[in-house]
């Protein structure tokens, strides 16, 4: 019964068919054993586009200032606790070159909203990574910004651009963010990014305070329509320093059955597995893999700001040792599975 519950599953949402609230109650609600086809399923998708690769991107937190007020960020301007940095122009470069040295072939710019970070200041740094390195892609994860800017930073180079939309419920995504944002606006963004030709991805935590089946109906259907190339998702975990101190974690179940619902539902797309997984669960990255993503981020962020970035309480550091030693590691782990890590730049299959 389960057994046949799950095939139809798969099968409608291969066919473009959205689970709907209901019977995403009862996905959840099954077991492990009745969920593999499932996983089955989202992972041989991705081994049809992509065969056995895992892309690797290098992730630098450029800063951790930002003038928003999301309410279950750690990075949120009410939190007058949180350490605030800025990385300098010239030492964003330097990071660059030696992820460059050791393979990386992409680099995510991501950052809160600083308006430091102004198009005058991007404009030239992404020029200048793009004719230092050769074969190099430009991921920018800067927030919501003016069609014009985005347009700007394009022209400069920048390839890709993610933007979570958070939730596609506008009165959850009320409910999650200070009355100056609405899910109108960055669905704004998202279309723009789109229409100026970057590799789009948008992006979820689930399990944030609020959060119903029903408006994870919602985002499959925004994902299934929007049709990204890249999608985030993670469980929500609390921060202590914001008002969603006291709300339960995102369950890592759950996040992986949803990640295996986008990868049937967008076969093409690049998913991570996201530090959120890994620091919910400690397997959490192989765990993504096994459920569809076929994208890791190593965080290159220097070690002295790499604390500081802290947007929930707990974010893994366990990739700063020695990076070379770290991708051996998980590559040997992927290998048991089936997979490898692919450190070209990774694109979109298009
Ligand atoms: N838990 C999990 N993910 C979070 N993000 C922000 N705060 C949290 C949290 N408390 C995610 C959001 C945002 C991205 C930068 O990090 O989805 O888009």
């Amino acid at each position: 019964m389960k057994k046949d519950f799950i095939e139809r599953i798969i099968e409608n949402t291969q066919k473009g068919i959205v689970p709907k609230a209901e019977d995403l109650k009862l996905i959840f609600g099954c077991d492990d054993k009745a969920l593999s086809p499932l996983y089955e399923r989202a992972r041989e998708t991705a081994f049809s586009v992509y065969s056995d690769n895992v892309f690797v991107r290098g992730l630098i937190e450029i800063t951790s200032f930002c003038k928003n007020d999301c309410l279950y960020c750690g990075l949120r301007r009410s939190n007058k606790e949180a350490q605030r940095y800025r990385i300098k122009e010239e030492d964003i470069f330097e990071i660059c070159k030696i992820g460059y040295e050791k393979g990386f072939r992409t680099f995510v710019l991501q950052g809160g909203e600083d308006g430091y970070f102004g198009d005058e200041i991007l404009v030239p740094l992404i020029e200048k990574i793009k004719s230092a390195f050769k074969n190099v892609a430009v991921t920018l994860s800067l927030g919501e910004r003016t069609k014009e800017s985005y347009k700007n930073l394009f022209n400069a180079g920048a390839d890709r651009y993610l933007l979570r939309h958070e939730t596609a419920d506008s009165k959850h995504y009320k409910k999650l963010h200070p009355k100056d944002m609405s899910y109108e606006n960055r669905k704004r963004c998202l279309y723009d990014l789109k229409e100026i030709g970057y590799q789009t991805g948008c992006g979820l935590m689930v399990g944030s305070p609020y959060q119903t089946e029903e408006s994870l109906y919602k985002d499959l259907v925004f994902i299934k329509e929007f049709y990204p190339e890249m999608v985030g998702i993670g469980p929500f975990i609390p921060h202590k320093k914001t008002p969603f101190k006291d709300f339960e974690k995102g369950s890592v179940k759950k996040t992986l059955i949803m990640l295996a619902l986008v990868r049937i539902l967008v076969p093409k797309a690049l998913l991570p597995a996201t530090t959120a997984l890994k620091t919910a669960d400690g397997n959490g990255l192989l765990k993504g893999i096994l459920s569809g993503a076929n994208v890791i981020m190593p965080n290159l962020t220097p070690d002295e700001y790499r604390t500081k970035y802290e947007i929930y309480d707990g974010k893994t550091t366990s990739d700063k040792k020695c990076i070379k030693e770290y991708l051996e590691n998980i590559d040997n782990e992927l290998n048991k599975i089936g997979r490898r890590l692919n450190m070209s730049r990774g694109d979109y299959k298009k």
